[in-house]
């Protein structure tokens, strides 16, 4: 046992401030073991977000020592023993109460994505996938909505520009179906006119507090944001687009990205061939 000192935010909408709690922690405890220690003994009103305690809900971000984590997987072990530890609310999203913020926002940005559109079956009834193409996308279904990297872009964060960027998670969930081959449907276009891809300057802070270890930027958005410049301002690719027409198409792993490339028949694609 080991006595504590932490700093939690308390307040509301309205305002508030942080108050002080010394509280005796044991060996293997998390900040959210503390934090219902401090429920339990000091504050019973203390409100707090959480669900699974095992990192798999994504409901207890906040702002530990200034960096979003989750409160159930940042062990007291990790700070050092005498460091004062000061506990806040995230700042991208509006305060509920204590710990507890409104990220409705974020639902309302997940609403805006066209659902996945499946292509036409090939002619055997099958849809065919390689597995390359379903690691890539694999990666970004790994997210557990904490939306941390959403509290963390200073795009959000500190430029408030919430109505022109739709923010590093959904990116990546935008990525997932742009990636996908047998997503059919084209969605360059709504990356640049209505979810801001250009804004992202590719600071890495998302990837750098993303606790699925997923790579938000170099996986994820950049793959997007480099569609969007062949897109809208390659003029090689724009005149051979025009003339030969476009496929949605991924290439294997461990290439370089190639993002609209031109009608190139795979094997399986080639009339006769498996
Ligand atoms: S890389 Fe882009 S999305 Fe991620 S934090 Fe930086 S500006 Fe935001
Ligand atoms: S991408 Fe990572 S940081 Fe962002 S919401 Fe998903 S799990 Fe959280
Ligand atoms: S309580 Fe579920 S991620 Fe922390």
């Amino acid at each position: 046992m080991a006595n504590r000192h932490f700093r939690v935010w308390r307040g509301d909408h309205s305002g508030g401030d942080f108050k002080d709690y010394n509280v005796e922690v044991s060996e293997g405890m998390v900040v959210l073991d503390v934090l219902h220690k401090i429920q339990a003994e000091h504050a019973g009103d203390l409100a707090i977000r959480w669900n699974c305690k095992a990192g798999k809900c994504g409901s207890c971000s906040m702002e530990i020592n200034g960096r979003p984590r989750l409160g159930c997987m940042t062990r007291m072990n990790s700070f050092d023993p005498t460091a004062t530890i000061t506990v806040q609310p995230m700042k991208a999203f509006p305060v509920v109460r204590d710990l507890v913020t409104d990220v409705s926002w974020n639902y309302a940005q997940n609403k805006r994505i066209a659902p996945f559109k499946p292509k036409a079956p090939e002619a055997d009834g099958s849809h065919r996938m390689y597995q390359d193409d379903v690691d890539r996308v694999q990666e970004f279904r790994k997210c557990i909505e904490c939306f941390m990297c959403q509290d963390t872009c200073h795009i959000l964060r500190d430029r408030g520009k919430q109505s022109e960027f739709i923010g590093p998670r959904f990116m990546i969930r935008v990525a997932g179906l742009e990636m996908n081959p047998l997503d059919d449907d084209d969605r360059v276009p709504e990356l640049r006119h209505e979810f801001g891809s250009g804004m992202c300057n590719i600071t890495r802070c998302c990837t750098e507090v993303c606790p699925e270890g997923i790579n938000i930027t170099d996986n994820g958005i950049i793959p997007m944001k480099e569609r969007v410049v062949d897109r809208y301002f390659d003029p090689v690719l724009i005149a051979a687009r025009a003339l030969l027409g476009r496929k949605k198409r991924t290439k294997p792993k461990g290439t370089h990205e190639v993002q609209e490339v031109l009608e190139v028949p795979r094997p399986h694609e080639v009339p006769g061939t498996q």
